[in-house]
């Protein structure tokens, strides 16, 4: 990680009037994000908001239908391959080869980031390690489990020691153990100099690790800032002066509404 990316007023991440669309549908409406460098950003929103779409046209995966993203100060539709050399992905799909062992996804991912041969096997030993993989060494990916091909897709996305981690519902799917390792190590990480962007909906943990959020409802930003200041800025309805809200509460609020089940609704199965 080199230092100026933690001084400075560059942000790490910044789009302007981000905009995708499926046909006639728009899943990403005009998105303006700043993310500053060395921030753990959380990216919320309901399940169909535009989170995973987002993080594809961050990271050079889907093309905007228009508007601009800048990353580590440079334009991405323009110089794609110095962004990508500078950043990880773990994208919701994991996008992991199945017929090769996670040492050999290992040392593909450093020959493509042109890691020297050592670096690679000695990162790799110790990531695999890290993540409790190291056990198997012949079993292939499409073997692995889903929370284990989820952690050898963390590992890959780290072992060229990338500038922003971008990861899409990192929590999901892995088992306490293996998910205290990556709440730690994401502290670390981020407590030198790395900056952060994930998506989850598990709020307790974004509460704990995230330093801001944004929030996005039906594509659009509804809210964004550092996480204490947006509980401090709202109260639910009602109940004005309550103290901090917890982040469920402000994000049920912000993003409309609770949904409670109608007394009638599911009648024949309750
Ligand atoms: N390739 C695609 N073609 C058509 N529609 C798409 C495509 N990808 C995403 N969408 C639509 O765009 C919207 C946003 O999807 P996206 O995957 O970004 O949501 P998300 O916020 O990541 O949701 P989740 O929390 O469920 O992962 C959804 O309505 C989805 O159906
Ligand atoms: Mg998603």
């Amino acid at each position: 990680m080199s230092a100026n990316t933690q001084t400075g007023s560059e942000p790490a991440i910044e789009t302007q009037d981000l905009v995708r669309r499926f046909g006639d549908f728009t899943a990403v409406d005009r998105i303006n994000l700043r993310v500053a460098a060395g921030s753990f950003f959380g990216f919320l929103g309901p399940n169909g908001a535009g989170k995973s779409t987002t993080i594809k046209m961050l990271t050079g995966l889907l093309a905007p239908t228009s508007g601009r993203v800048r990353v580590l100060g440079h334009d991405l539709a323009a110089e794609p391959l110095e962004v990508k050399r500078r950043i990880g992905v773990v994208p919701e799909d994991l996008s992991l080869f199945e017929r090769l062992t996670g040492a050999e996804m290992l040392s593909f991912t450093g020959r493509m980031y042109n890691l020297a041969r050592e670096d690679t096997s000695a990162r790799s030993r110790e990531l695999l390690e890290l993540m409790e993989l190291a056990d198997e060494p012949r079993k292939l990916v499409v073997e692995y489990s889903h929370g284990m091909k989820k952690k050898l897709a963390l590992a890959c996305a780290l072992i060229h020691r990338p500038e922003i981690l971008f990861l899409d519902e990192p929590f999901e799917g892995v088992d306490a153990i293996a998910s205290r390792t990556l709440k730690d190590l994401l502290s670390r990480l981020t407590a030198r100099g790395l900056t952060v962007f994930l998506t989850s909906h598990v709020l307790e943990i974004v509460e704990r690790l995230c330093t801001d959020i944004a929030v996005i409802s039906e594509g659009r930003l509804v809210a964004a800032g550092p996480l204490a200041e947006l509980r401090r800025g709202i109260s639910v309805e009602g109940q004005e002066s309550r103290g901090p809200l917890s982040l469920e509460d402000y994000f049920i609020k912000v993003v409309g509404g609770t949904r409670d089940a109608d007394a009638d609704a599911l009648h024949w199965l309750t």
